[in-house]
């Protein structure tokens, strides 16, 4: 694969990481593509390979709430790739609920998900990536990285972690030529939202944070866009 053009995406099955996949994809990208279930992932895989012909695509599962899975998984991308160009850092599951009476390990699990897969994964890639001196580094964190609300609890713990994540590795990476930007969503019609009825288009499409994606990969390389903040039009629910 070319560097110039590889992207990795985590949590491509399906919902925000496929619809940014595809994005890219359609953009000329390739794409090394990860996911915790091999069934899905390789089921997005065919669907994306008849797609975008033109695009060298492949895909692994790991669970990235395991160190040494994670560990794994950037030797893989690493086995091919010198270097990504784009790292998009968007596997997550939200598990809602109150800290007073969440159950114990949820926001040990929330945080493994939500914050060590990226901050492993990141490590990874970093040394490949500060070599090239350049790349593009997304983490989805969400509009809960932002503000306290009820029912967040650990979700929000860990989306609060991830945001810190990034904006500590966008100051560390200001010298190094890699840019890092903070996604912060509000409600997008994916699984996480599964049951919503979004007859009216209350909430967003997955296809509008890739394209907000898609648009900050665009630019100079003496510009990062560090936030991209997108809620839907009528606001958070
Ligand atoms: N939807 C929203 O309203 C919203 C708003 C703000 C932020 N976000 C954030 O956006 C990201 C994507 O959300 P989504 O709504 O698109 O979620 P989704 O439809 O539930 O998809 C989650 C993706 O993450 C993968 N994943 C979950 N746990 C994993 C693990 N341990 N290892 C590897 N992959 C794992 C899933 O893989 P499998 O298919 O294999 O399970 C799937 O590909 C999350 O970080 C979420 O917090 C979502």
């Amino acid at each position: 694969m070319q560097n110039s053009r590889v992207a990795v995406v985590t949590g491509a099955s399906r919902g925000i990481g496929k619809a940014i996949a595809e994005k890219l994809a359609a953009n000329g990208f390739d794409l090394l593509l990860v996911s915790r279930n091999e069934f899905k992932l390789y089921q997005a895989l065919e669907e994306m390979l008849l797609k975008y012909p033109g695009v060298a695509i492949k895909a692994r599962a790991f669970d990235l709430s395991d160190a040494a899975a994670t560990k794994a998984c950037g030797d893989w991308i690493l086995s091919n790739t010198s270097a990504p160009a784009v790292m998009i850092n968007n596997a997550g599951t939200f598990l809602p609920g109150d800290i007073y009476k969440q159950e114990e390990g949820v926001l040990e699990s929330q945080l493994a998900t939500n914050l060590y897969s990226a901050y492993h994964l990141t490590r990874a890639l970093l040394p490949a990536m500060t070599a090239q001196k350049s790349g593009h580094i997304f983490n989805i964190c969400s509009i809960a990285s932002l503000r306290a609300y009820p029912n967040g609890g650990a979700y929000s713990i860990s989306k609060f972690a991830l945001y810190g994540f990034s904006q500590n590795l966008r100051e560390e990476m200001k010298p190094h030529g890699i840019k890092v930007t903070a996604v912060l969503p509000g409600a997008v019609l994916t699984d996480s939202w599964a049951g919503f009825d979004n007859s009216q288009g209350r909430i967003m499409e997955a296809a509008d944070i890739a394209n907000m994606v898609y648009a900050a990969t665009q630019l100079s390389p003496q510009a990062c866009v560090e936030d991209i903040i997108i809620r839907p039009q009528l606001g958070d629910l």
